[in-house]
């Protein structure tokens, strides 16, 4: 593979949406950050230059990085944040994956606008399992807020609450026709009749799902999170916040154009819903007849469309042909019932604002997690005691009707504050149930990220799980592999991996708010028996952590 070097340059930049203008942090300038394009096999030098008022990291979002965790960005977990002023370079391994990915800023919120698409072109030599596109567009979908999403942070960390919703959306910057002072910019997306092109789609919205479509055309999905699966024709998609999906579109109507419409699968502006739904256009090169009314999707799923969500999941299948083989552990080792809940939690301090001397707050098999000073990879492996406890439990303390609201006491309402992660040995396989649920009525779904493997999806229902009869529904034959899995709104989703990447692994909610509450959990991959199947050394220079830290290093 070649290797390729970049600079990115975070810092403050203004930008004029929604008849305001506001200065955000970005990446060299731009909303949204540069594009990398690159091949499997090939190396990425980034070197990150903080010239922010903060720290930060950046994380290449569904590369595993095999024994990398060094370089893999998410703060407090693998590196404390690079400090204002100063750089760090990250080493980007492209081993595995192929087709769109992204990379976003993994500190606090600050991913609302440091982001971009990381698009991963086939080996040298090989092409797409499909037709070859005539062209390709990258779509990327964001939140935008008119406030600094770093008070909005705080608001939510004080009070709990949904104060935290976006002021719009927004395809490839623009938030569209339907929001005030965006009209002039609506993305256009220029075709030529007849043509083919890969759309390649990344979620980078805060903290909902999205529903895509565009008028009069249909979609076949090819690729999820960095792998291609078995082609699927929808008339929409569903993605999560940390998806990426790649998608042939064929522009093959007789007009000029048509719409492509984002729309929130939940968003506290339900009454509002109209406004929050962001727009761009798909526009015919040529002499072609303009619509008499412009040609809306009729197709999208409403608000809160459960069913829409649930199914476009359920129906995405692996190639798993003999050139995209994969590799199903068969066999389980370890075992994991994990609850995902929204719930509340004691106030750590007296900063916060919630009723009763409690705020909301989410947590996994009733943890909220929480981020230690010195980052939990090196306090691994330079054996510092007192950052984690290796105690994340394989079930929730608690058994109860996860999806009804009956039956819950205090100590499932509030969760247990702690860094506890979950230890792993080598090649160990492992599965893992989500149940989402009902606490506090407040089922959603949640988006499941994990870093540093691609498991597979091989099964998800509504309702309780019910470990005697839903395994029996599971697909060890071509499940589709990804890095974040829809937990539904009061249901279950199950995934298997083999942990052959030896390191620190976060897992987490790719909701902000969820993430920021304690929806979060670490895994640790303990060395293989030879040098490869051991952690990589660190780089010579990691950015220092605070004073705390530090002195617990001496
Ligand atoms: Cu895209 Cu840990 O995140
Ligand atoms: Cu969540």
């Amino acid at each position: 593979g070649k290797v390729h070097y970049y600079d990115f340059v975070v810092k403050e930049s203004n930008f004029t949406k929604l008849c305001a203008t506001k200065s955000t942090l970005t990446v060299n300038a731009s909303f949204p950050g540069p594009a990398i394009r690159a091949h499997k096999g090939d190396t990425l030098y980034v070197n990150v230059y903080n010239q922010g008022t903060y720290g930060v990291t950046i994380h290449w979002h569904g590369v595993k990085q095999p024994r990398n965790s060094w370089f893999y960005g998410p703060e407090y977990i693998t590196q404390c944040p690079i400090p204002t002023g100063t750089n760090f370079t990250y080493q980007v391994l492209l081993t595995e994956e192929e087709g769109t990915l992204f990379w976003h800023a993994h500190s606090d919120w600050s991913r609302a606008t440091v982001h971009g698409a990381l698009v991963i072109l086939p080996a040298d030599g090989t092409t797409y399992p499909f037709p070859m596109p005539d062209a390709e567009q990258i779509l990327l979908f964001a939140s935008w807020y008119k406030e600094d999403v770093m008070v909005l942070m705080d608001e939510a960390l004080r009070y709990g609450g949904l104060t935290v919703l976006s002021d719009s959306y927004a395809i490839n910057g623009q938030p569209g026709d339907f929001y005030s002072c965006s009209k002039d910019t609506t993305f256009r997306m220029w075709v030529d009749y007849g043509k083919t092109y890969l759309l390649r789609i990344v979620n980078s919205v805060q903290n909902t799902d999205m529903f895509f479509t565009i008028a009069d055309h249909n979609l076949t999905v090819v690729g999820w999170d960095g792998s291609y699966i078995k082609p699927l024709k929808m008339s929409y998609i569903m993605i999560t916040p940390g998806q990426t999906m790649d998608v042939l579109v064929t522009a093959n109507q007789p007009l000029s154009h048509y719409y492509m419409l984002a729309s929130p699968y939940f968003d506290g502006q339900a009454d509002d819903f109209d406004k929050s739904i962001t727009s761009a256009i798909f526009q015919y090169n040529g002499n072609y007849t303009p619509p008499s009314s412009p040609v809306w999707p009729t197709n999208i799923p409403g608000f809160y469309d459960i069913g829409a969500a649930a199914l476009f999941t359920t129906r995405l299948r692996s190639l798993a042909s003999k050139e995209h083989p994969i590799d199903v552990p068969q066999s389980v080792d370890t075992r994991m019932f994990v609850t995902v809940s929204i719930n509340m939690m004691r106030c750590p301090n007296a900063s916060c604002a919630g009723p009763d001397g409690n705020r909301l707050a989410s947590s996994l098999n009733n943890i909220s997690f929480a981020n230690p000073s010195l980052d939990i990879l090196q306090a691994y492996y330079r054996n510092i005691s007192g950052y984690f406890d290796e105690n994340f439990p394989n079930k929730p303390p608690n058994l109860f009707n996860f999806t009804s609201d009956a039956l819950l006491t205090d100590n499932v309402t509030l969760s247990d504050q702690g860094t506890r992660v979950k230890i792993l040995d080598y090649n160990e396989t492992v599965e893992i149930t989500f149940q989402g649920t009902n606490v506090m009525n407040s089922g959603e779904n949640h988006p499941i990220h994990l870093h540093g493997f691609r498991f597979y999806v091989v099964g998800t229902g509504l309702g309780n799980f019910d470990n005697m009869s839903d395994p029996l529904t599971y697909n060890l034959v071509d499940p589709p592999e990804a890095n974040t899995v829809p937990v539904p709104k009061d249901g279950w989703a199950t995934i298997r991996f083999k942990a052959d990447n030896p390191g620190v692994w976060y897992m987490h909610c790719h909701f902000d708010r969820h993430m920021s509450w304690g929806m979060d959990t670490v895994f640790i991959v303990r060395n293989g028996p030879t040098e490869e199947t051991k952690l990589r050394p660190p780089p010579a220079y990691m950015p220092p952590c605070g004073a705390d830290a530090l002195a617990g290093l001496q």
